[in-house]
């Protein structure tokens, strides 16, 4: 397949520049102007601009969760995501506690054999003994691992305490992995829920009531000083609020390597949702963390604009009425997530690019580049350069979208930004090359996506020049 883009703004994380594209064999070929040539489809990108394709860093595709599955299966939300401008998720495998994490991971991988777009996994550490050290290794080593999950909350289920982040973060360090955590104290988490319901509170307020900030910022505290001790980088996803936000600025001003990613609706919702009358709407924002009272939206958007925080994902994690109907007499049993992977980038333009509070390039670096440098896939992700995949958004900058759970692509009967309109929509999104979100016709193919290795970290100067080439397409090094 060789495709021409013509005529558009080429907008990466450092640059903005007009230009055409070649991609063939699912690669940027060429970048150029004026570009001509025989080829299976041209597109005429004026007044466009063609960026990297959307990275979502933190999904969970048909997810076992809460004694239910996840809605969203790796080929419905990859679609999903595809209409929204991505081209590439980082799922999570989450062994059960005492589960083979090998075993788990070629189970994860062969759900995801389905998906439209490219894909990674982080894997979570939810138990500790040697076999888990062991295949720590195993997947770093051998199968393109290089971050490894570590939920602080869900107690009695797949909550990692100290004595399994300790050894955890040490083996992460050895084999140059990053660890990433829900930051969430459990034990806290466990000890309110049943505060709530002695007080005679079982509805979907119990559960912000029960998750406050300092929950939050407690563990985020921990994390960080842990891997500080361990001398290890961290990653902190779904920073949602100022209690959590306040260790990741003071760490990282004392020059410590903190990494943090906020969702795309802990920036826009706040916690009245969950005293909406109507119970299936309020249970459907249920999640965690909770959205935070108003104020912690502008802290967030500061913490973005100011590089404190570096990426944006959803946490797309998507459960049905029926689903979230299972914690009907019980807050507690209502099944964690919400959904937004077709709606992230949109999102962050109208509010972000629209408002002035982003450039479009910070754009790019917090929906997708920022995100393929953390992970080790950049360049061969997050850029537009020749020899990286041809994974681009060709956004329109003055189409409107209004969201809605009526017409979304995404496998649930609800969505958080129901009514809101967008200005600033893809108008085609391509996947090696491939366009599969064609304005407005969703094209994608199941099974198309491929796993993407990503190699770990090295302090080895001579294994880093040995990673880059296994990692970076040849034109991309120079
Ligand atoms: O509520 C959430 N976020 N559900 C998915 C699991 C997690 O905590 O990331
Ligand atoms: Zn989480
Ligand atoms: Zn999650």
């Amino acid at each position: 397949m060789k495709l021409i883009i013509k005529n558009g703004t080429v907008v990466t994380a450092d640059r903005t520049y007009k230009s055409d594209l070649i991609c063939c064999d699912g690669i940027i070929k060429k970048i150029g102007e004026n570009l001509e040539g025989k080829a299976d489809r041209v597109i005429d990108a004026e007044g466009k601009f063609i960026m990297p394709g959307g990275i979502d860093p933190h999904t969970h595709m048909e997810l076992p969760f809460m004694g239910t599955v996840a809605s969203e299966t790796f080929y419905t939300g990859t679609a999903a995501g595809a209409a929204g401008g991505n081209t590439m998720i980082i799922d999570f495998v989450i062994p059960n506690p005492g589960e083979n994490l090998l075993e788990a991971y070629k189970k994860w991988r062969g759900w995801a054999e389905k998906a439209a777009t490219d894909y990674s996994f982080h894997v979570a550490i939810t138990w500790w003994d040697e076999s888990v050290h062991a295949d720590m290794g195993t997947l770093v080593k051998e199968h393109g691992v290089n971050s490894f999950k570590h939920f602080m909350a869900y107690k009695g289920a797949i909550m990692a305490p100290d004595d399994t982040l300790v050894p955890s973060f040490k083996r992460c360090l050895e084999l140059g992995a990053i660890p990433t955590v829900h930051a969430e104290n459990g034990e806290l988490v466990y000890f309110l829920q049943k505060e709530m319901k002695n007080k005679g509170i079982y509805g979907p307020e119990g559960h912000p009531q029960s998750r406050p900030p300092m929950v939050e910022g407690e563990a985020a505290n921990r994390a960080i000083r842990l891997a500080q001790a361990i001398e290890v980088p961290i990653y902190v996803v779904h920073v949602s609020c100022q209690e959590a936000l306040e260790p990741i600025i003071r760490a990282r001003s004392e020059g410590q390597r903190v990494y943090g990613e906020c969702l795309a609706g802990h920036l826009e919702i706040d916690d009245s949702v969950y005293y909406n009358k109507d119970w299936a709407v309020a249970a459907a924002h249920v999640m965690s963390p909770p959205f935070r009272p108003k104020k912690h939206q502008e802290i967030l958007w500061k913490a973005l604009q100011s590089g404190n925080l570096q990426t944006t994902a959803t946490d797309h994690c998507c459960f049905c009425a029926d689903q979230k109907a299972m914690g009907k007499d019980d807050f507690s049993k209502i099944p964690n997530g919400t959904a937004g992977i077709e709606d992230r980038m949109a999102i962050l333009w109208d509010s972000g690019v629209n408002t002035g509070r982003l450039t479009m390039n910070e754009f790019v670096a917090v929906t997708s580049a920022n995100a393929a440098k953390i992970f080790n896939l950049y360049p061969r992700k997050g850029a537009i350069i020749e020899g990286a995949d041809a994974d681009i958004v060709i956004w329109d900058p003055e189409a409107e979208r209004t969201i809605s759970a009526k017409t979304h692509h995404q496998n649930v009967d609800f969505n958080i930004f129901e009514g809101r309109t967008v200005r600033g929509i893809p108008k085609y999104t391509i996947s090696r090359g491939n366009v599969i979100f064609d304005d407005g016709e969703l094209k994608a193919v199941e099974g198309a996506g491929r796993y993407i290795n990503r190699p770990p970290f090295n302090r080895d100067y001579e294994a880093v020049k040995k990673s880059l080439v296994f990692n970076a397409p040849k034109k991309a090094e120079r």
